[in-house]
């Protein structure tokens, strides 16, 4: 299993040393020292559980700061569980962050072997809610707009779909191929006045450049060769409805000007006409290409990244989307299986694993085509890595998710644990097993916040 994810925050820096290092073996630590780092962790990791010092600077003193914090987290991330982490004198702060919403609080100065029970208890609480809502929405199909996930940035997708779904401002959508773009796309349209009306797609990187125009714009009888008649194009057949225009990085700059001119002045021109056609319609565009590149090297016009991307919104790849992974992979198998009426009972535990440890370069597309392809291919009642063509899964280093400095310190760690307890006490013998000097020992000892005795 990876690790999860606990950000401590206090503004004493020995205490949040000694607590990551007395608690590393166990989660992933993330530290803070005030209210700005705590909510750029938050943002950037969302981790299960916080333990939340309340007297943070610049007032040190008070509670204040440490409650903005609480609030902070409990809006914005509410499946977080905080614990707080007072003095004895404080019950009263105490009892008023739970009420707030805090999971617990803990008195200081910390008992480690105590704090570690509270710890795990709120993980596994974190776990099994998390669980429920998987299993809820399995249950009940209850997807978001046909999209799974539990995970915290796909609700967060989620919740900026509902936004942007009652405005008409353009949308850009980046993410690697098989995100869920076009998904996203389709439920801003579902979920819009637009609705009634229709949703057109056009993939810009697979029509050739010459037809391309017509096929966007619509051409008019005898424009080129070949134009017997007047055609319409998709512009125009999204009237009232949305337009999805997808790898925009491949739409030609010629294009690009016509697009521009739409965005701001609501007009197109049909190829071969002159008449300025007024169209109602939505865009959303998607790209899997970082589109800042192509500004750079001037085959994407600047002026139109700004005006398509006055909302920009980014998928997050499958392998960061923590827990979703299994939960899309039961779901598929549950209807690949229906699907082609096999008794499948699940994967076995090999498949699980593999799943987890494999990267996803092909996102939720590669899951549910692997998936699909397993179902067929499976003999046994449970999938094995090998009906995913999947190797077995590697065996796993606690280290893996670690930097090369945290890993290193933290084999440090243990090494020193293991060979002071083997030593029973005597130092001596510590040192010379490990091979360094005795202030050396004691400096890291220290470090670790290791009793001397
Ligand atoms: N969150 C999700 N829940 C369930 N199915 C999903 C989810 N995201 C994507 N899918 C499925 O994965 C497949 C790929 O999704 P989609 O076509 O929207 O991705 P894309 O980002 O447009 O990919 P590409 O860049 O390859 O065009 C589709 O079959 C879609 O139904
Ligand atoms: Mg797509």
């Amino acid at each position: 299993m990876k690790k999860q994810k606990l950000l401590i925050v206090d503004d004493d820096e020995d205490l949040r040393t000694q607590m990551k290092w007395a608690l590393v073996q166990d989660y992933k630590v993330l530290l803070a020292e005030d209210r700005p780092s705590a909510a750029a962790v938050m943002r950037k990791e969302k981790p299960a559980v916080v333990t939340l010092d309340l007297g943070l600077p610049p007032l040190p003193a008070g509670v204040e700061e440490g409650f903005a914090v609480l609030d902070e987290i409990l809006n914005e991330y509410g499946q977080t569980k905080v614990i707080i982490i007072t003095g004895r004198g404080e019950k009263e702060n105490a009892l008023r962050a739970v009420e707030k919403g805090a999971y617990d609080f803990f008195y200081k100065p910390i008992q480690i072997d105590e704090l570690k029970v509270v710890l795990r208890r709120a993980f596994q609480l974190s776990q099994l809610e998390r669980e429920q809502r998987a299993l809820q929405q399995r249950l009940s199909g209850d997807t978001f707009e046909g999209m799974l996930g539990t995970c915290g940035k796909m609700q967060e997708v989620f919740s900026v779909i509902r936004k942007v779904a009652t405005t008409d401002a353009p949308v850009l959508i980046m993410g690697e191929s098989g995100t869920g773009k076009e998904l996203v796309a389709r439920a801003m349209h579902r979920l819009s006045v637009r609705q009634e009306n229709p949703f057109i797609v056009i993939n810009c990187g697979a029509i050739p450049e010459n037809l391309l125009e017509s096929e966007l714009f619509g051409h008019e009888k005898g424009a080129f060769t070949g134009a017997h008649i007047q055609r319409k194009g998709r512009f125009e057949m999204a009237e009232g409805g949305t337009l999805f225009l997808d790898e925009i990085g491949e739409l030609p700059t010629l294009l690009q000007v016509k697009l521009l001119r739409f965005l701001q002045e609501r007009v197109i021109e049909r190829v071969g006409g002159r008449e300025q056609i007024k169209v109602d319609t939505r865009v959303v565009a998607a790209t899997n290409r970082d589109l800042k590149d192509a500004m750079k090297e001037g085959s994407f016009r600047e002026d139109l990244y700004f005006r398509l991307g006055v909302i920009l919104m980014s998928l997050p790849p499958l392998r960061e989307r923590e827990g979703d992974v299994i939960l899309l992979a039961k779901a598929f198998l549950e209807r690949y299986a229906d699907e082609n009426r096999k008794k499948i009972k699940g994967f076995n535990h090999q498949a699980i694993e593999a799943i987890e440890q494999y990267a996803w370069p092909g996102n939720v597309r590669e899951l549910e085509n692997r998936i699909k392809r397993a179902v067929i291919m499976a003999e046994g009642v449970k999938i094995t890595p090998a009906d995913l063509e999947m190797g077995a899964p590697r065996p796993k280093s606690r280290y893996e998710n670690m930097g090369l400095k945290e890993a290193r310190e933290a084999l440090e760690n243990e090494l020193l644990a293991k060979a002071i307890a083997r030593s029973g006490g005597n130092l001596s013998r510590a040192v010379t097993e490990l091979g360094i000097s005795r202030p050396t020992l004691y400096d890291l000892m220290e470090k670790f916040g290791m009793p001397k005795e």
